[in-house]
């Protein structure tokens, strides 16, 4: 499908195995493995009018947001592509989300509104083909939710089975039932999603299922789209941070290899920092950088109310090291509180998110606070996944009571002002004329 000459590497010993196991693990010393770019199409003007102009196609692949830019793909043959016209996301101003975090220019890359409203569908696309042109009848994953509802879709639509494991409890009932609906074997562990991730790894070795998390290289790959799309918005004019969620460090590395690799092609002229923010409670990424320098990653029991990023032991930590230190960026760390009230102003803002995307405004915030980010530089957040992905976190949130029992109870009250609980009344005209005045008043 494209003419990209590309080849697989280990990103610890730099082993080029000519295909992947199971496991997608190198032979040799057992880290990922990812695509290299041997040779790129020369003429980066001439890309950049091709892409646009497949934009005004209509076939499915043209139509597809990810696949548009397949000459930065590997190739996949055609026949095999599974695609739910994934990509073609809006990049959203922020202005009051701008003014509280204290910055001229703040645009969120909105990922939640892809077809199964969250990122991962631009990277499923990409593998759930490959499995299909490889014959595999089965692909499964390990999931916080956003990963199987994706790839239950994408399985479907390509007509192949999907195996979904879950941590029992752990995941929003939004992103279960999607998974349902589209017809995976959906099995809740009684363990958390890295519990959930050992018990698939030792699976891919014992039954042909192709393994379809993050650890996959063509997830990467199509996920690396995301960043070539956001530039393209820009007409090629980078921001100069770009801020991301990390969980298990997939969307960063990938976003960071885009960067790269847009460089490299001189698509773009320099790169914007890419920086990766975690919460406190699933943080071992920033404590491998802030307490290791990056040497090592000590997995950790993890817990968030952002249940997409509640992982201790993220697979891709060391792409996403090396993606983090090319383009200068920062790593952070927020707390429950502030995710919260970063999802609240993000909602009023007409956008909305899930938890985990709210990270980044949050870490903006501690960004500028610490100078790293200046008030006249621009940034961009990308928003991983949809308002609807999580209703309960924002009607607990919303009624008051998401932080009843826990630690942060005590200071919740710093952030009810951003709190529109629902009135219930009498169904009686002068009730709700007496709640509309209300409002006016404290407007
Ligand atoms: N935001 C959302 C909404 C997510 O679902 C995830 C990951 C992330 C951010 C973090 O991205 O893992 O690439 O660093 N969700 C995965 C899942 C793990 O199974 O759905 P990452």
């Amino acid at each position: 499908m494209t003419a990209t000459a590309c080849q697989l590497s280990c990103v610890s010993c730099g082993d080029t195995p000519s295909s992947a196991g199971q496991d997608f693990r190198c032979a040799a010393c057992g880290d990922l493995l990812e695509f290299k770019f041997v040779q790129w199409p020369q003429d980066s003007a001439a890309l950049k009018h091709v892409w646009s102009q497949r934009r005004t196609l209509f076939k499915p692949l043209d139509e597809s947001g990810v696949w548009r830019f397949r000459d930065m793909l590997p190739p996949v043959p055609e026949e095999h592509a599974i695609t739910l016209r994934e990509g073609n996301t809006p990049l959203y101003d922020l202005p009051r989300c701008a003014r509280i975090a204290g910055v001229d220019a703040l645009q969120a890359k909105h990922q939640g509104m892809n077809p199964t409203a969250s990122f991962k569908d631009t990277g499923m696309t990409v593998a759930a083909s490959a499995a299909r042109a490889g014959g595999f009848r089965w692909v499964a994953c390990a999931s916080t939710g956003n990963t199987s509802a994706s790839m239950a879709a994408y399985a479907a639509r390509g007509d192949l089975h999907s195996l979904v494991l879950i941590p029992e409890g752990k995941i929003s009932w939004g992103k279960l039932s999607q998974s349902l609906d589209y017809g995976a074997l959906t099995c809740q562990l009684r363990t958390d999603f890295d519990g959930c991730v050992r018990i698939l790894n030792q699976l891919v070795r014992e039954k042909p299922v192709y393994l379809l998390n993050s650890v996959n290289p063509y997830r990467i790959e199509g996920q690396k789209t995301a960043a070539i799309e956001l530039m393209e918005q820009m007409e090629w004019e980078p921001p100069d941070h770009i801020i991301v969620p990390g969980g298990n460090l997939g969307n960063s590395s990938a976003i960071g290899k885009a960067l790269l690799e847009m460089l490299e092609m001189k698509l773009i002229s320099r790169l914007p920092k890419l920086s990766i923010i975690q919460a406190e409670g699933a943080n071992p990424f920033y404590r491998s950088v802030r307490e290791f320098g990056g040497t090592r990653l000590e997995p950790m029991t993890a817990d968030t109310m952002a249940t997409a990023i509640r992982i201790g032991n993220p697979a891709s930590w060391k792409k996403a090291l090396r993606v983090l230190r090319a383009t200068g960026g920062e790593v952070e760390q927020i707390s429950e509180l502030q995710i919260a009230e970063a999802k609240a102003e993000i909602g009023a803002d007409g956008i909305g998110c899930e938890p985990a995307s709210a990270v980044t405004l949050a870490g903006l915030k501690k960004l500028v606070r610490k100078g790293f980010v200046r008030k006249g530089e621009s940034v961009v957040l990308i928003l991983t996944g949809h308002l609807l992905k999580d209703p309960d976190f924002t009607i607990h949130f919303h009624r008051g009571d998401l932080f009843q029992g826990t630690p942060q109870a005590a200071q919740a009250p710093q952030i009810s002002h951003l709190q529109r609980a629902p009135l219930v009344l009498d169904a009686d005209l002068s009730a709700v004329v007496a709640a509309l005045d209300s409002a006016e008043r404290n407007s």
